[in-house]
């Protein structure tokens, strides 16, 4: 019990011995929207402007000087994010879910630099992404680029390895990628992906495994086929087309980019670039986009490619897998989803919310020949697949269904030294308390015992700890168990 000048019960508690009128002052005014509001932020750009909104904030007093300070802009770059304590709560707590799926498939972490040559991206196939690379030369005169994905990287880590690198490998990373984007919802400058590429299998086994590891997390963060869907394709049907319409292989790769557009171009524009920028004949260009729209179902692609096509015999194995999953029911075959990255070779896939709202939430794919494009002997060549998850997509719709979670700043125990000289003792208490693996808020300046007790509400605490000078003397400290609303005075070596 509580005895001595230590009267917390009923509101009247002591001030501390040296709690000083320039120390009490309020420490509360930080930052303190709602997960919910600040969620929002998280896939939120800098208002149009901010950029420029230098403001004068004061004179130097000098009076020498006499001149204007200004203050620097305390807005990011434009497209960019600040991560506030409240942000990385949200972040940390959604790549831990994206860790966890990865891990629940056996899959193991990577990492490389934001930082690469820029050799590694420029491919010339007149994709966006290449066009939207933050490229610049560094001080040793060479040419370098921040990652605007991760695949190239994986697969430079997959040549450097070579044959000693025991295949199938089954990697993940988490890792910012950086695009000179238009920005719209969703879309940014800067965005974090969750990766999942499994090198070394040939077989649509691969594309299966990872779709259900898409669907895993989507099911894990509360959300159903009702809500997100995933169109599926295999490049090998435009291919085929491609090939009934003499067009040479050569011209693949950028017919794929050009066709991808057609979700954002008039049908019009798309045929004139596959003309202007393919070399396409206008007649073959046409009947290309008229024979994609016409395969609307698998039995349909049957039907125009023939049972021996690889392209139907992969979908339908695809989707009999996806059956065995358990979902199938999130799969829809879409023979307009050719995917705007060059480098896919086979089974292609974006995930997209049904209410049609938002952009991709992920995309992915086959890409057995990028070893090959990177320098790599056609021996060398590695069966790959894989997926990107964008981290900006995933905040919003789960906003909007109201599935974000509550994830509060917590601690174990609150610690408060109530008078100067017994500081040591109270950090030393919170040394011990921390080596037992709990969390300890030590409290660091002279505060007012009301002060203490909203902080370790605030701090959603379990405990507030007090160490006073009379129990301190006898041993003790004063324990409040802030759930329960009971207090004792305990021995503080048996405190854990
Ligand atoms: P991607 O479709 O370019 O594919 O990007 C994957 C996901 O990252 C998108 O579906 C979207 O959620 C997110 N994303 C992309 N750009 C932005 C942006 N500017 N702002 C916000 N989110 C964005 C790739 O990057 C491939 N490398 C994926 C892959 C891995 N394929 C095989 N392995």
């Amino acid at each position: 019990m509580l005895r001595g000048r230590l009267h917390l019960c009923g509101g009247r508690a002591q001030p501390f011995a040296d709690a000083t009128p320039c120390n009490r002052r309020s420490v509360n005014k930080r930052h303190s929207c709602s997960i919910q509001t600040k969620a929002a932020d998280v896939s939120t750009v800098a208002p149009a402007g901010a950029a420029n909104a230098r403001t004068i904030v004061g004179k130097v007093s000098d009076p020498m000087a006499r001149r204007e300070k200004e203050m620097i802009d305390t807005q990011p770059p434009r497209g960019t994010r600040d991560f506030f304590p409240e942000d990385m709560r949200l972040r940390n707590w959604l790549f831990g879910e994206f860790a966890a799926v990865s891990r629940s498939f056996g899959f193991e972490q990577y990492d490389t630099p934001v930082l690469e040559s820029e050799d590694l991206f420029v491919r010339k196939a007149g994709e966006e992404i290449t066009e939207q690379l933050y490229n610049f030369e560094d001080k040793g005169g060479r040419r370098v680029a921040l990652r605007p994905e991760l695949t190239p990287s994986l697969a430079r880590l997959v040549l450097q390895r070579g044959k000693t690198l025991p295949l199938p490998a089954k990697w993940f990373a988490v890792g910012q990628c950086w695009r000179y984007e238009r920005m719209t919802r969703g879309r940014r400058r800067e965005h974090y992906q969750w990766n999942m590429d499994i090198v070394g299998v040939e077989g649509v086994e691969a594309e299966a495994e990872l779709l259900a590891a898409v669907v895993a997390l989507l099911q894990r963060l509360g959300l159903g086929s009702g809500d997100v869907g995933i169109r599926v394709n295999s490049r090998k049907v435009l291919q085929g087309v491609l090939s009934a319409h003499g067009v040479p292989p050569e011209a693949f790769a950028r017919v794929c980019v050009i066709v991808d557009k057609l979700d954002k171009l008039p049908r019009d524009k798309v045929e004139s670039e596959l003309v202007s920028a393919a070399g396409l004949p206008p007649a073959s260009a046409s009947s290309l986009l008229s024979a994609l729209a016409s395969l609307a179902s698998l039995p349909d692609l049957r039907a125009a490619l023939g049972p021996d096509s690889e392209a139907v015999a992969d979908l339908e194995r695809l989707f009999e897998l996806a059956e065995g999953y358990g979902y199938k029911d999130w799969l829809v075959f879409d023979p307009s989803v050719v995917r705007g990255l060059a480098y896919y070779t086979g089974i292609v896939f974006e995930g997209f919310d049904r209410a049609g709202q938002l952009r991709a939430l992920c995309g992915g794919g086959r890409y057995d020949r990028l070893l090959g494009s990177l320098g790599g002997r056609e021996a060398e060549e590695v069966p790959m697949a894989g997926f990107g998850f964008g981290d900006a997509v995933i905040v919003e719709l789960l906003k909007e269904r109201g599935l974000l979670p509550e994830l509060p700043h917590k601690v174990d125990d609150v610690v408060v030294p109530l008078d100067t000289h017994l500081r040591p003792a109270a950090a030393g208490l919170a040394s011990r308390l921390r080596r037992a693996g709990r969390s300890v808020d030590l409290v660091l300046e002279a505060k007012k015992m009301k002060w203490a007790f909203k902080h370790a509400e605030k701090l959603h605490a379990c405990r507030l700890i007090l160490v006073g000078a009379e129990e301190w003397g006898r041993g003790n400290v004063v324990v409040r168990d802030l759930a329960a609303f009971q207090q004792a005075e305990v021995p503080a070596e048996e405190l854990v």
